[in-house]
């Protein structure tokens, strides 16, 4: 019998081939090194959501160690959002003395010497500046730029000022394919983050496939899910799948029938699916769940019907990453709705806390040498493809 028949996503997709995958690139030194100078110093990184910036002069300071910097993000005053490195032009001090956060002025001081500098990086104040000589000129000693472009509501960075490629260019069919969908009306935000143990593609890769959900998520998701992913699409680097429910569906408790009907709360709340971009469950099927894209490198986008969840997988160390998951909502518009988000957001924070139990103990399996290889099986082909994707960038 020729097995490979039945392996849908292996006949769609064979240049990805069905080998096993090397564990080194999780626990590689020099791997993660060209990781950084080779991926993640040339790609777009998503940085923020436009709603962080509420009009001019709204900033953010947002560490990124891949990069080995901190950079300052801030709407000026012509509405356009730019990103700067948080380094003074004179001695490189810290221009905004955090670590990281948030906040809105008109300008940016130095408390080192006082340069100042505007929403719009440029220098604007040195004292004492007759004692400086010919070769300083206020205009060349803005601060340095990186590049920032928003795709639906979604703020990107780029370490080069002058990227080789749009941000739109860079998502392609990835990100038309979510053209449509509100995510600027899903303003009620929860999120939840902590630092890992553990590589950055070992987190990813656990929210990248549905065959753990029947045994992880046997507290949270009982029977509620299929194993298989379907409408699996890759894009270059990017790639989307879709998450069915089981014919049965998830047995819903009494607090949770009592959130569905209430509003949209839960991705386990079964029904009609209707305001979803044309190529997302595009049979309309009632059993889907929810969309799984993961924007290259690492960043997930899941949407349904009245809510969105991202997820984010920052980089630190070959063994050390910053998760961060948030759920979005339309901002409720009684208390039943509230309820009804509140019990969806904690369903989905203990179904978080589930998968990320389970990533530094894996790590630190692997970092043991013990196995050289991992067998995915044909429903992990996101994993798979993910492996490939950053390979191509690392020794390409
Ligand atoms: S280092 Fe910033 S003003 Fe001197
Ligand atoms: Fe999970």
């Amino acid at each position: 019998m020729n097995k490979l028949a039945d392996h849908v996503w292996a006949r769609t997709f064979p240049n990805l081939g069905t080998d096993p995958v090397p564990v080194d690139p999780c626990i590689s030194d020099e791997y993660f090194h060209r990781e950084k100078e080779k991926l993640f110093k040339r790609v777009w990184l998503k940085v923020g959501r436009i709603e962080e910036f509420s009009g001019p002069g709204s900033w953010k300071l947002k560490p990124m160690p891949i990069w080995d910097t901190t950079i300052i993000l801030v709407r000026g005053n012509d509405n356009r959002i730019r990103g700067f490195h948080n380094t003074c032009s004179h001695r490189g001090n810290r221009v905004i003395w955090a670590e990281e956060g948030r906040g809105r002025s008109r300008s940016f001081f130095c408390h080192f010497h006082g340069w100042t500098y505007d929403t719009q990086g440029q220098l604007t104040d040195v004292p004492q500046e007759e004692e400086f000589f010919d070769s300083f000129k206020r205009c060349d000693n803005g601060l340095t730029p990186v590049a920032v472009q928003v795709w639906e509501g979604f703020v990107f960075a780029h370490l080069d000022p002058q990227p080789p490629q749009s941000l739109e260019d860079f998502l392609g069919e990835a990100g038309t394919r979510y053209s449509g969908f509100p995510f600027g009306e899903m303003t009620a935000v929860y999120s939840y983050r902590t630092v890992l143990n553990c590589n950055w593609k070992v987190a990813q890769d656990a929210f990248s496939e549905a065959y753990h959900v029947s045994t992880i998520h046997a507290g949270s998701f009982p029977d509620g899910f299929a194993a298989k992913i379907w409408d699996v699409e890759l894009f270059g680097p990017h790639r989307s799948s879709a998450i069915y429910m089981t014919e049965k569906g998830p047995k819903p408790t009494p607090v949770a029938s009592l959130a569905h009907r209430l509003g949209t709360s839960s991705i386990a709340k079964p029904g009609a699916r209707t305001e979803l971009p044309p190529r997302i469950n595009p049979r309309r099927d009632p059993t889907f769940a929810f969309d799984l894209a993961v924007l290259f490198p690492n960043f997930l986008v899941h949407v349904m019907d009245g809510l969105y969840f991202t997820h984010q997988f920052e980089p630190i160390a070959v063994d050390k990453t910053l998760w961060e998951g948030i759920q979005y909502f339309r901002p409720p518009q009684n208390a039943g709705e509230r309820f009804s988000h509140e019990y969806g957001q904690v369903l989905q924070r203990n179904a978080w806390l589930e998968d990320t139990a389970t990533m530094e103990a894996t790590h630190a399996a692997l970092k043991s040498g013990a196995k050289k290889f991992m067998h995915l099986q044909d429903h992990e082909i996101l994993i798979r493809h993910g492996y490939k994707a950053v390979d191509d960038y690392v020794n390409g």
